[in-house]
Order: structure tokens, then C-alpha cells, then sequence
């Protein structure tokens, strides 16, 4: 991991702003030097989407409007890290539990940028621990569900998202295919958000040490 990185592609996703836009802002660290580059160019741009309470308090620290997706209809551009990205541009997300707004505003955008550094890339997800977001009722028949799958789910004990949801991390599992797992996991209710974004991938992924100088 480095925050160099980090930073370079955090600032490498402002060219992707057009004037006016309201932009959809992702949640972590990476995007927290997204959120400081659009802050000095905030003049042109009417605001953001948020998808996290902690992106909205930094939002709204540097004087950039946020507004509800209800209010704007689509966006053209979504700008997120990743925990990892493969060479489809598949990714997993989630470490920072705002996988489910950061699901809807990149559904809700036409363009969505992912920002990384190196260390996120894989030739196969599944070495971060998928993330999925659970109603609270349903976390233990969620994990047996899991368990069928040959994954070894451990609750994120203790973290509650901006949803009141928790969430539970499943270790073990080797995604060969994406697109099927989260269509699959998708079906099996109490599963609020699967934090694989492989029916919806990234359009585009700038990596930190591509963008060194
Ligand atoms: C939050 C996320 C983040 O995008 C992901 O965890 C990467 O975070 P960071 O940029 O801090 O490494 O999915 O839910």
C-alpha cells in the first residue's frame, strides 16, 4: 500500500470532472484525495452524491454542496477505490462497509472511475475477504449459506453501516467467475449488498504507480 499512489490516482480521476457535474463520490482512503483535488476545483462543479457518511462530513468540510441521488437522476461520473480490481476491471469492495450506496451511485452513473494503488490488482479476486452487507436477522443463516458455498464467513463484529446493517467477511473463496457468484449470492435473502462489482465493473482503473512521474 502506498498513499503516493493513492494520491496520484485520487488526483488523476479529477480529469474526468466535467464542468457543472454533480458528481458520485465513493468512500476510503484513496477517494479521500479525490475529495481534496475536487475541493480545489469545487468552483465548477454544482456538488456531489455521496455514498458514506464519512465522505459527506469530508464533503462538506471543504464547502461542497452533497445532494440526494433521488434529486439529480443519473450521473455522469462515479469516482471509488477498490480493495481489488482483475484484469476485467471486476472488483471487490467494502472494506470500508459502504458497499451499498457505493453499489446504487455506481449503477446510477453512466462513468465510474476506480482509483487504486498496485497493490490492489489480481489476476483472481478473492484474497480480500468479500464483504457482504446483512439485514442483522439474518446473519447467521446468511453464513450458513456461506458455509454450502465452501466460504468461511466471520461477522465484521461490532461495525454497522450508515444502513444499520452489519457486515459479514467470507474468507476462502477463490472467484474464478464474478458475474455468476454475485448473481448467485444476490438471490439469498437477509444479503443486503454483495461486495463484488462484476455485473457492474469499473469503466475505467487508474493505478497509482502507472501515474509516477
Ligand atoms: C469502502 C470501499 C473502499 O473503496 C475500499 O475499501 C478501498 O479503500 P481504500 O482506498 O482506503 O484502500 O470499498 O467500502
Amino acid at each position: 500500500m502506498s498513499n503516493d499512489e493513492k494520491r496520484l490516482a485520487g488526483e488523476a480521476a479529477i480529469q474526468y470532472v466535467e464542468d457543472g457535474a454533480i458528481v458520485g463520490v465513493g468512500t476510503g482512503s484513496t477517494v479521500a484525495y479525490f475529495i481534496d483535488a475536487l475541493a480545489r476545483i469545487k468552483d465548477r462543479i454544482q456538488g456531489a452524491v455521496s455514498s458514506s457518511e464519512q465522505s459527506t462530513a469530508q464533503l462538506k468540510k471543504h464547502g461542497i454542496p452533497v445532494f440526494d441521488l433521488n434529486a439529480t437522476g443519473p450521473l455522469a461520473l462515479y469516482v471509488d477505490g477498490a480493495d481489488e480490481c482483475d484484469p476485467h476491471k471486476r472488483l471487490i469492495k467494502g472494506g470500508g462497509a459502504a458497499l451499498t450506496r457505493e453499489k446504487i451511485i455506481a449503477e446510477a452513473a453512466q462513468k465510474f472511475v476506480c482509483i487504486i494503488d498496485s497493490g490492489k490488482r489480481v489476476n483472481l479476486l478473492g484474497k480480500f475477504p468479500l464483504p457482504i452487507e446483512v439485514i442483522p436477522m439474518a446473519r447467521s443463516l446468511v453464513g450458513r449459506e456461506i458455509v454450502k458455498r465452501g466460504g468461511n464467513p466471520v461477522w465484521r463484529d461490532g461495525v454497522v453501516t450508515d444502513n444499520g446493517n452489519w457486515v459479514i467477511d467470507v474468507h476462502g473463496w477463490q472467484i474464478a467467475d464474478p458475474v455468476a457468484l454475485e448473481t448467485e449470492l444476490n438471490q439469498i435473502p437477509g444479503i443486503v449488498t454483495v461486495g463484488l462489482f462484476a455485473r457492474r465493473p469499473a469503466d475505467v482503473v487508474l493505478v497509482g504507480d502507472k501515474l509516477m512521474g
